[in-house]
């Protein structure tokens, strides 16, 4: 444990004329006998009364400094001094380590440096938890002290691997003829889901900016402009609820092209994709990708973003269940739902507590209940083996696969409902059952979105990806009459069952947009007040454009094998949404709400999260 600075007695040196010599880590066997100065952290040191060793670390790695009295006196008092996670600065020669000493699995384990001098830049207080063990800290204590967090290798191996996929994707796109274009933060209400963070405007009591959830708007008018090829690399912003691959402040990736196709924009979709792996030294995907119609994906997978790595197919069991006795699979499917289930061949794996512990985890996702079939020697073992004449159980095996040995889980419901159910619990299951081949990289694309879809609050018609997303062609007529039915010439990419990123081809002529409005419910006061200037836009000559947006950080997390994205960002925010180390939102003062003209209800203060 370090002692702190003014226990140590110790003087800081001055940097003076000397400058960092070229990293810690850098130095091999072939500079033995240069002279050299070095600078980083005291990462570990070893007293051995006579001499004192030390493990300097900076980005580049860790260099063993030797002080020995032998080579320089004064080095060697102060070196006694030194504590964990100082900065110094040490003058010295390359030398051969003993063969006895040397570390292979160090990379300048076969050199160490005999120090002349040394100089202490800085001193450190008792860390809040050591560097070593900082996974096994408390999280809200590595988000406190993020710069400490961040001096782990970890840390820095993610941060400078991010920073080469950001610049293989810039020479890429600055190579394909991309412009990149800044685009407002301060700006209003993009349509893309999300509920929109406001900023007050002081000029404009009472009027707020909204941080933009992505450039949508503004890449497709630079389409207007006439720039053909635009990307930016850009932090959006939304108000919704965190998880492991989602923060409030996220970075996309965002194009829009012209005069182009879906093909073309997956096409560089695919060659950005392409660079970063190889500039991560990740796995570089064989392109082009699968592709695989968003009716396909739900139907077999149960989502519009399937992990393709492992099987566990969904079946729809419907036709079977239809006429069972089974009042609840039956009347699922009369009421116009399905009955889909799941087989696993060896059944033997789950033990009864474990099929009871899914049938209350299916309740937490919005399941009524989830049934299960075991199929055994003596015949079928389920709660509902008895609503099943000799018949009816032949034609579920057949349809779904069932063996001796295995088992069947059923979810009915709704279609939607239960697809999600189904597709959730072959996660689940999947995991479960050890099946995801984790060092597998499947890519994919989903395509023919529908472009409208029921909203799960209240029912209403709301654009599945944006408003701004075309219809097929093919499907136009039907806009009025069966929305529903409309299909949206629209693309995500996903990898492994993330959804990477999404785009489509916009709709480019000022009178499809209004029928697409209208569709969704706002009407032309609306349209004009909130979109007048997009729709203004379009009707002065508005080239065929489409585009899409990554998810940068999402990228970094799953080519690096980390598990949330909060490990690829420098400072992102915790669970609540909140900068422990800044401690950010904070309480504004009087005089700032003053000159807001807001009046607050009730200023809670804000505490960091313990
Ligand atoms: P979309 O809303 O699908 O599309 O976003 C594109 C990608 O951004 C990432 N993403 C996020 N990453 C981290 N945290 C979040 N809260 C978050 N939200 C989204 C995802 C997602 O696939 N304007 C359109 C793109 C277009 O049509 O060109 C858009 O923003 O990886």
């Amino acid at each position: 444990m370090s002692e702190s600075a003014e226990q140590t007695g110790i003087a800081l040196d001055a940097l003076g004329d000397w400058r960092g010599g070229g990293g810690c880590g850098t130095w091999r066997s072939e500079h033995i006998g240069r002279s050299v100065i070095v600078m980083g952290w005291v990462d570990v040191r070893r007293d051995h009364g006579g001499i004192v060793f030390v493990d300097l670390r900076d980005r580049t790695g860790l260099l063993q400094i030797v002080l020995d009295p032998a080579d320089g006196a004064g080095a060697h008092e102060r070196a006694h001094a030194l504590r964990s996670e100082w900065v110094v600065a040490a003058r010295g020669r390359i030398a051969a380590r003993p063969r006895e000493t040397v570390n292979s699995e160090l990379p300048t384990g076969e050199i160490e440096l005999r120090v002349e001098e040394v100089r202490v830049l800085s001193m450190a207080r008792v860390l809040p938890f050591p560097l070593g063990e900082a996974h096994e800290a408390n999280e809200a204590l590595r988000a406190r002290y993020r710069y400490l967090d961040l001096r782990r290798p970890r840390m820095l191996r993610n941060l400078t691997a991010r920073h080469c996929v950001t610049a293989a994707i810039r020479a890429l796109l600055d190579d394909e003829g991309f412009i990149d274009v800044e685009t407002p933060i301060l700006t209003r209400s993009t349509p893309e889901g999300a509920r929109d963070y406001l900023v007050p405007s002081r000029v404009t009591p009472g009027s707020v900016y909204a941080l933009p959830q992505s450039p949508q708007l503004f890449k497709q008018i630079l389409m207007v402009a006439g720039l053909e090829r635009y990307y930016q690399i850009v932090r959006c912003f939304r108000d919704e609820d965190l998880r492991a691959d989602r923060q409030p402040e996220f970075t996309q990736v965002d194009l829009e092209m012209s005069f182009i196709g879906a093909d073309e924009v997956m096409a560089v979709t695919e060659r950005i994709l392409v660079a970063g792996a190889r500039a991560v030294g990740t796995e570089v995907p064989q392109i082009p990708f699968p592709r695989m119609t968003y009716a396909e994906a739900t139907r077999r997978f149960g989502t519009d973003r399937p992990d393709t790595r492992f099987g566990l197919e969904l079946v729809d069991l419907s036709a079977e269940m239809g006429a069972s006795q089974a009042r609840v699979l039956a009347e699922a499917v009369a009421k116009g739902g399905m009955v889909g289930g799941i087989v696993v061949d060896d059944g033997s794996r789950f033990s009864r507590s474990q099929l009871d512990e899914l049938v209350e985890w299916s309740k937490t996702v919005g399941a009524k209940g989830l049934a299960w079939i075991r199929s055994t020697p003596e015949g079928w073992q389920s709660p509902l083996a008895k609503f099943f004449a000799e018949g009816e159980r032949t034609a579920i095996e057949g349809h779904s696969g069932l063996r001796q040995g295995g088992v069947l889980f059923l979810v009915a419901g709704p279609r939607k409902l239960a697809g999600s159910v189904l597709g959730q619990l072959r996660l689940r299951l999947g995991a479960m059952l050890g099946l995801v081949p984790h060092e597998r990289n499947n890519y994919l694309w989903v395509t023919d979105f529908p472009l409208f879809e029921h909203s799960e609050e209240d029912g209403r018609l709301v654009a599945v990806h944006h408003p701004f997303t075309a219809p097929c062609d093919e499907d136009l007529g039907r806009l009025e009459s069966d929305p529903l039915d409309v299909r949206a010439v629209a693309y995500d990419v996903v990898l492994n069952g993330v959804e990477l990123g999404g785009g489509s081809i916009r709709i480019h002529r000022p009178d499809i947009q209004a029928r697409v409005f209208a569709a969704l419910g706002i009407n032309d006061a609306e349209q004009s007040e909130k979109f007048g200037f997009l729709l203004d836009a379009l009707s002065f000559g508005a080239p065929p454009h489409g585009g899409l947006a990554l998810g940068l950080d999402r990228l970094c997390m799953l080519w690096l094998g980390e598990h949330s994205i909060r490990d690829v960002i420098a400072f992102p925010k915790t669970q609540k949404a909140h900068c422990a180390m800044s401690e950010a939102p904070s309480v504004p003062s009087e005089q700032q709400l003053r000159e807001l003209g807001i009046r607050m209800r009730q200023a809670e203060k804000v505490k960091p999260e313990s």
